[in-house]
């Protein structure tokens, strides 16, 4: 019998010590028990970090559309899925039940076959958080089409990178999107992205906004009139266990951004099973996580984790300040929401607003809160346990990756107990390690070091689309025989982790990952910039935020600075999106090299957070001098 839903500490160890001593035997018996198969595997798991090769549940077939939606129609047809809250709070909440999820998932990809698209095609999504974004997914999924998700607040620019990279042949848009008192030409974006792009055959239009949008012959239509022609059945495309299911991007250390490639059966049995246990999900709970499906949060656990439980799932269109900072507790109290899944830099907006905003609602339905992105400072975690929990809803600081597919290190809410910034223990399958500078493990406790896991688990990323070599550069050649994650981490004396932040040239501003390399790519497209170096630095509610620091060429000098910050910033918009903008930009007469000619840009992030006093032996630079200028005009 398989553990899949751990119910208390004891049963936690014990569930861990088995998964640690015999991973096989442990994901077997779970993916056997709690799933539907066409066809069982031949062997559990086969893995070599060193080429890396990880192939999970091999030789069996399945399609994941069948576990999150098929399998929950005999009993649970009527049940809400997707329970949709717009924008606008005066236009009515719709409940998508799991028959009607069904009938449209089938239409949809009844619609994607009728366009051309097959098993293996790319299909990129720029959507709103509106139900066609989940229903796309799935409607992929159904076809064994590899989903592409570009979170909508990216550029046209930033969006043709990731279509062309993975061939993208179709691109679903909407004609806008509701963001609080705006509405986003999305439609536009799109337009101006596909210059740049020769695979695209089809544009499939979702209708929102109304707005007029030009329709191009030929390429683009819109999506409800053949939606409502088609069938609502659809065989599900049978898939093998290590078939793409999508491909998401995330920012690296170079310009190209990573197109991390997640395969079907691992994610759906580490999704679902994580789900379960970190969420404590029972049957008739109503679970929100605030995320954009753009980003894996969403993939993971608004779509894929969720459903595969048969659990009602809320998708929030809008911001939390609109109409005004009490959003998030009106959904709370007007849905009856028992899991709140949040990012820190959101509450800590939120903290600063009046009081009335969270009193006014009855939270009381709260059983269990949840964060993820970054780390949560300890007044955040305070703010959020006394205001919204009432002290009686265990949060779960939940630290994962794109590339790791689910939830690595948690706590089990109501089970372990919780720390203040600790994301506390490992979910059983999960074995990290801290790795010293000298490149070895360090054991025991009270202890810090780069985080690392030992031991392949389901849902890891099989490859970054296109480029295996980067992927084992960039997550398997740091340490031996170890998946590397970029993040810091301490481990207390009772084993408790905490993750301390990037160890590697991705900083984090209000929860999304940005690399420094795109940025200052984009920056030095700039006809007056010489050269750039972007860095991190503490901001009250953002978490962090970008500090420039920029030589001009001689043809720049004399430019008004003001306008040039302006330019650059636009500069930025239009590549990454203003998600990228900096906050502070500094013109200096030079950058701090190695001798090497390598920017040195740990001294730059030191005096951006003003921590001059220990920026360490400056000596051995090629030019020295430079840094006390930068210090003299330090903004
Ligand atoms: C950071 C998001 C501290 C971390 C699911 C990681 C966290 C990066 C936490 C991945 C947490 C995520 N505590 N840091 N609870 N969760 N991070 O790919 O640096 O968007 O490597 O995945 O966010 O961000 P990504």
């Amino acid at each position: 019998m398989s553990n899949y839903h751990i119910k208390h500490l004891e049963e936690y160890f014990n569930v861990y010590r088995k998964s640690v001593r015999d991973p096989e035997l442990f994901w077997e018996e779970i993916a056997e028990e709690h799933f539907v198969w066409r066809k069982r595997w031949d062997t559990v798991l086969e893995w070599d970090f060193k080429k890396p090769e990880i192939k999970w549940f091999q030789g069996a077939k399945l399609n994941i559309t069948e576990n999150c939606i098929d399998r929950h129609l005999a009993a649970n047809g009527d049940k809400t899925a997707i329970l949709f809250e717009p924008n606008d709070p005066a236009e009515l909440a719709q409940q998508i039940t799991y028959k009607q999820l069904s009938e449209r998932v089938n239409q949809f990809a009844n619609v994607l076959k009728s366009k051309g698209i097959q098993k293996g095609d790319r299909v990129c999504i720029y959507l709103p958080m509106i139900p066609e974004l989940a229903i796309s997914l799935l409607a992929c999924a159904r076809i064994g089409a590899i989903h592409s998700v570009v979170f909508a607040g990216f550029s046209s620019t930033a969006l043709a990178t990731r279509i062309n990279d993975s061939d993208c042949k179709m691109v679903i848009t909407a004609d806008g999107s509701y963001r609080g008192s705006k509405a986003i030409d999305l439609k536009g974006i799109v337009d101006e992205g596909l210059t740049h792009c020769s695979s695209v055959e089809s544009v499939l239009v979702v209708k929102r906004t109304n707005a007029a949008i030009k329709m191009i012959d030929g390429r683009d239509e819109w999506l409800q009139p053949i939606l409502d022609d088609a069938s609502i059945v659809c065989e599900a495309e049978i898939m093998d266990a290590e078939d793409p299911l999508f491909i998401l991007y995330t920012s690296g250390s170079t310009g190209q951004p990573k197109g991390m490639v997640h395969t079907t059966a691992g994610y759906m049995v580490y999704t679902a099973y994580s789900f379960k246990n970190v969420f404590q999900y029972r049957p008739n709970d109503i679970y929100w996580c605030t995320a954009d499906i753009g980003w894996i949060t969403g993939h993971s656990y608004i779509v894929y984790g969720p459903l595969a439980n048969g659990a009602t799932t809320v998708m929030f269109e809008g911001v939390p300040s609109y109409p005004d900072c009490g959003r998030f507790w009106e959904i709370i109290e007007k849905h009856k929401i028992t899991q709140f899944y949040t990012a820190p830099t959101a509450i800590r907006a939120l903290a600063k607003e009046h009081m009335d905003f969270v009193t006014k609602h009855d939270l009381s339905s709260l059983k269990v809160l949840g964060t993820v992105g970054e780390p949560i400072n300890e007044e955040a975690w305070h703010w959020y346990n006394d205001n919204v929990g009432k002290k009686k809803s265990p949060i779960v600081d939940t630290w994962w990756q794109t590339e790791t597919g689910g939830i690595m290190i948690s706590p089990l809410p109501g089970i372990t107990a919780t720390i203040p910034t600790y994301a506390t223990l490992p979910l059983p399958g999960i074995q990290p390690a801290l790795i010293g500078d000298d490149g070895q493990e360090i054991k025991g406790n009270q202890v810090d070091g780069k985080l690392c896991i030992k031991f392949p688990w389901p849902s890891i990323a099989r490859t970054i689309w296109g480029n295996h070599d980067r992927y084992r550069e960039t997550y398997f050649s740091a340490y031996e025989n170890m998946y590397f994650t970029g993040d810091g981490a301490l481990r207390d004396e009772v084993g408790y982790y905490r993750i301390t932040g990037r160890v590697d040239d991705v900083i984090i501003v209000s929860g999304h990952n940005l690399g420094t390399a795109p940025i200052e790519d984009a920056i030095n497209e700039h006809p007056a910039v010489a050269e750039s170096a972007i860095v991190g630095f503490p901001h009250d509610i953002k978490g962090s935020v970008l500090y420039g620091f920029i030589t001009l060429k001689e043809t720049g000098e004399g430019r008004n600075h003001e306008n040039l910050r302006k330019e650059i910033n636009q500069i930025i918009s239009e590549h990454i999106g203003s998600i990228a903008k900096l906050d502070k930009i500094q013109f200096t007469a030079g950058l701090p090299k190695t001798r090497s000619g390598k920017i040195m840009r740990r001294i730059l992030r030191k005096i951006a957070c003003n921590e001059m006093e220990n920026l360490g032996d400056i000596s051995t630079l090629l030019n020295p001098e430079c840094v006390d200028e930068i210090i003299k005009e330090r903004l």
